[in-house]
Parts: C-alpha cells; sequence; structure tokens
C-alpha cells in the first residue's frame, strides 16, 4: 500500500506576517522562509504584493524573491506570492514571481473591505489575472476568502461559493482554495461544501484555508480530509490574522497540521524537528506566542 501525500503551504510569510504589531526586514522574513524550507516544506507563501500604505508589512516582498532566486531556491519548490490586483500582479511579474494567489470573495462588504472591489469586480480581476498568467507560464491559485462567513455579512450562502468555485475551476485555475478567513466554519459546514466541489470536479486542484480562532482549526482540516482534499494552507506557530476581518485570529499552525497528519499516516515531507525550530523562531522574531500546540507536546515526548 502506498502512503498518501498531503501537502501543506506554509502561509506564515504572508498571512501570519502581514498583521503582526512588529513589521520585520527582508532579510527576517527571508530567514523564517529558510528555516521552512529547512524542515522539507516545498510549498511557501513568502510574501504579497499589495499597496504598502494598506499592508506595511509586505514592503520589500521583492527583495525576498529576489534573494530565493539568487539561492536557486525555488528549483522543485513553489513559492507564491499574494496579488490583490493587476498592478500587484505586474509588479509581482516584474519581481520574477512564477506563482502567484488572488483573493476572490463570498461578500461583497469583505470584497469591498479587502480590496475596495465589488464580489463580482474582484472575480473580474482574477480572471484577467488568471488570462495573463496563462500567457506568462504563470501559476495561479485562487482562493475564496470568506468561503463560509464573513464577518460583515454573517453566514455565506454555500450554493454561491459552489458556484463561484466552479466558474474558477472551469476556466482552468491550478488550484482553488477555500478560506474560513476568520476561523467561523465548523466541519460539517466544510465536509458538506468540498464534498460537493470534490464530487463535481475532483480533488486535485482543491485546496483549504482555516483559521484557528475557535480552536476548529484541526477539526476542519480532518472533516476536508474525509471529503477527499489534500492540500492545506497553514501557519508556522499559528501566526496570522486578516487585518481588514475583524476578529480574525492566526491559522491553524503548520506544526499541529503536520503532527496530526503524519500521526495519522499520510506523508507530507516536512520534518518535525526542524519545524519546531522555525516555529521557535517564528516566535522569537514576531515576538508573539505559539498558536500551535504541538512543540510542547513533541519536546515533551522527545
Ligand atoms: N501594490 C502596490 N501598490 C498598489 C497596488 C499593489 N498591488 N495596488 C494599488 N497600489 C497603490 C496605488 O499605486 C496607490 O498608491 P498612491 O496612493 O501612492 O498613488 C494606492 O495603492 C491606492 O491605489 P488604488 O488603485 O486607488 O487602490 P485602492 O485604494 O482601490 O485599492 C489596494 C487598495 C487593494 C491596493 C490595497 O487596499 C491593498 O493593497 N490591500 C491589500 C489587501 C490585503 O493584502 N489583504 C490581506 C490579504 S487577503
Ligand atoms: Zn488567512
Amino acid at each position: 500500500m502506498t502512503t498518501e501525500q498531503v501537502t501543506v503551504n506554509d502561509v506564515g510569510p504572508r498571512d501570519g506576517l502581514q498583521s503582526q504589531s512588529k513589521i520585520l526586514t527582508v532579510d527576517e522574513r527571508l530567514q523564517l522562509v529558510e528555516a521552512l524550507i529547512a524542515a522539507g516544506l516545498r510549498h511557501i507563501e513568502v510574501g504579497a504584493f499589495v499597496s504598502p500604505k494598506a499592508v506595511p508589512a509586505m514592503a520589500g516582498t521583492a527583495g525576498v524573491l529576489s534573494a530565493l532566486a539568487k539561492k536557486d531556491r525555488s528549483a522543485d519548490a513553489i513559492h507564491t506570492v499574494l496579488v490583490p490586483n493587476l498592478r500587484g500582479y505586474e509588479l509581482a511579474r516584474a519581481a520574477g514571481a512564477n506563482s502567484v494567489c488572488m483573493v476572490v470573495y463570498g461578500s461583497d462588504a469583505m470584497a469591498q473591505a479587502n480590496v475596495r472591489m465589488s464580489r463580482r469586480g474582484a472575480e473580474s480581476a482574477a480572471t484577467e489575472i488568471l488570462q495573463l498568467a496563462r500567457r506568462d507560464g504563470v501559476r495561479v491559485t485562487l482562493t475564496i476568502a470568506v468561503a463560509f462567513e464573513c464577518p460583515f455579512e454573517g453566514a455565506v450562502d454555500p450554493q454561491r461559493v459552489c458556484e463561484l468555485g466552479g466558474r474558477l475551476l472551469e476556466l482552468g485555475t491550478d488550484e482553488l482554495c477555500l478560506a474560513d478567513t476568520i476561523g467561523a466554519a465548523h466541519p460539517l459546514q466544510v465536509r458538506s461544501l468540498t464534498g460537493s466541489l470534490v464530487g463535481s470536479y475532483g480533488a486535485s486542484r482543491l485546496s483549504c484555508h482555516f483559521h484557528d480562532t475557535r480552536a476548529l482549526g484541526l477539526a476542519n482540516v480532518f472533516a476536508a480530509l474525509e471529503s477527499g482534499i489534500r492540500k492545506f494552507d497553514a501557519s508556522i506557530a499559528g501566526l496570522g490574522g486578516c487585518p481588514f476581518a475583524p476578529g480574525a485570529s492566526g491559522n491553524v499552525a503548520t506544526e499541529d497540521v503536520v503532527m496530526m497528519l503524519e500521526q495519522m499516516g499520510f506523508e507530507t515531507g516536512i520534518d518535525l524537528g526542524p519545524l519546531m525550530k522555525a516555529a521557535e523562531l517564528a516566535q522569537k522574531l514576531t515576538g508573539t506566542a505559539s498558536g500551535g500546540r504541538a512543540s510542547a507536546w513533541l519536546l515533551q515526548n522527545a
């Protein structure tokens, strides 16, 4: 029997750092990315090309990319940058990015708060970016933010999310990520939404992004696993939160997700020892406590 693989994409250097009160230098951000690479992470969201006025912590992402390229760090790795609009896509391309993540929205209010667009406006910007990326040979992840609940509008209609996801998959996105931006989803909701999309499109291009605001991060990962999802975003040491989504706290911690998956017999290719070192570094650099539980357990049982 072959072991089933699950891919973990660490979004700590982007989702994790964007809302920290302490802004890291490009060199510190690189140290964090390097620590994740050393732990075996092949998929990392390394930054964002967003307005430095809106998100000062992501200024200098071009420097992160060029340093990684110099070290030839991306031969078989996928280092993604977030782009909020066409301008961001162009800046990302100019900096040599070959994998981008663009966000679309389950609600109009969240789209307005985040990028001052309507839901439809963000979808058409994503469509345009997808077409350009095709031409440029750039990999695209489209993330549906507030796929379950919006901090401004409340519950999001799953039918709406399924239809939006279906349109984006049919347009040929390399990956469609369902994001519980504020950590409000519960496992049965997750199983139902992921189950519908997997039923229609298969699981190979689908992924999930959970925040651990209410300690339901791992339960939601498990629910999505049951539907066949085999790729998850997570953030080292549970860093994170969205500056434009009130109440959002950190992502489910990478070390917790990896520990659970490995214990369940999935293969992640990630080494927990160096991963704990990366979690320690994340805490040291940001000065915030770990949201993850795995490190304490693993150290005690080492
Ligand atoms: N990268 C860098 N600067 C950008 C940019 C980008 N992708 N898009 C726009 N800008 C700049 C413009 O040049 C302009 O600068 P100026 O004030 O010096 O002239 C300023 O941002 C406003 O531009 P405008 O086109 O009016 O944008 P907006 O105000 O409608 O949109 C966003 C603002 C979307 C650019 C901004 O809110 C943003 O970057 N948000 C990031 C959201 C985010 O990262 N959320 C968390 C992750 S989901
Ligand atoms: Zn997030």
